[in-house]
């Protein structure tokens, strides 16, 4: 893949906004993902958009779940963020390209900066992916194999997890049914160890929403959206310069041609990915090109 010719450095724009990007563009998309998938209102289970003796639909398997007393005091009241636009965020993928970028004060530089599934942040790499995290995505899986689901001791968890100070940790509560005792688990041992992090659940129709939205733009995200897209998604809707890094699904660097690892932390690769990275990333590039976003593949400048 030759990126050089693919990736535009200035699209063309009838209005340009400052960072460069199309400010017309922007626009349309926030607009449209705001009256589609109202993330919102609706990204985040909360008191609000999921009232007592209400349904829960899953997102990943057939299965409804009535929100109880018991379940509904552990939503917040309403969305954790205004409906105030920011400036900037960044949204921070885990892809081997991040190793060597020098993107960390980029990065960090951003108003709000999201992250997906626990990466770790210390160890040299604060570098080159920052430090700075204000929601942070984690996959049960992590939780079940590298946390023992939180049955046994949870003090390591929650050690681990001061790397994010008091960012929002974002649970697919509603994905398949262990997901939600594992979330409540999740949340419960935030709070009875003081963590400063809070847990917030994904909300399963504004993930239906969002892929009935990127597929009837001809995105074709496999099985299941990935996270990191909905992530974008979301950050278009709440940022007027949304910064993309660490998204790169291929085994080579496009400038240096060195192999890169799976991760920037591991070389561990997924064993069955219900996603289709190529084709969410082929969307992310025309993104790109129409000046709605901008991708960082590479190194980042000196700040
Ligand atoms: C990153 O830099 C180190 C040290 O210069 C080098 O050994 C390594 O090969 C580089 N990795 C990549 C993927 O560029």
């Amino acid at each position: 893949v030759s990126l050089g010719k693919t990736l535009h450095p200035m699209p063309m724009c009838f209005i340009r906004w400052h960072y460069g990007l199309c400010f017309m563009e922007i626009l349309f998309h926030r607009s449209s993902l705001g009256t589609n998938c109202n993330g919102f209102q609706k990204a985040f289970v909360t008191q609000t958009n999921s009232p007592l003796e209400t349904t829960i639909v899953y997102d990943c398997e057939k299965r409804t779940r009535t929100v109880t007393e018991d379940l509904f005091s552990n939503f917040p009241k309403d969305a954790p963020f205004s409906d105030k636009i920011l400036d900037t965020c960044a949204v921070v993928g885990n892809g081997g390209i991040l190793t060597n970028s020098s993107c960390g004060a980029a990065i960090d530089s951003a108003q709000f900066v999201i992250r997906c599934n626990l990466p770790p942040l210390g160890n040299g790499y604060s570098k080159h992916v920052g430090k700075k995290t204000d929601l942070v995505t984690a996959n049960p899986s992590i939780l079940k194999n590298k946390y023992g689901s939180l049955t046994g001791r949870r003090r390591a968890f929650v050690d681990y997890v001061s790397i994010y100070g008091d960012a929002y940790m974002f649970l697919p509560a509603f994905a398949y049914a262990f997901c939600t005792t594992l979330s409540m688990t999740t949340l419960y041992t935030l709070e009875d160890f003081r963590s400063s992090m809070k847990a917030v659940f994904m909300n399963p129709d504004y993930i239906r929403s969002l892929d009935k939205y990127w597929r009837a733009q001809g995105v074709k995200p496999g099985l299941r959206m990935s996270t990191g897209f909905m992530m974008v998604s979301l950050a278009l809707e709440i940022c007027n310069n949304v910064d993309v890094y660490g998204f790169w699904p291929f085994n080579n660097h496009p400038y240096g041609f060195q192999s890169l690892t799976h991760h920037y932390y591991d070389d561990v690769k997924p064993y069955e990915s219900p996603h289709a990275m190529p084709a969410e990333f082929s969307h992310l590039i025309k993104l790109h090109n129409q000046g709605v976003l901008k991708l960082h593949v590479g190194e980042c400048p000196p700040q």
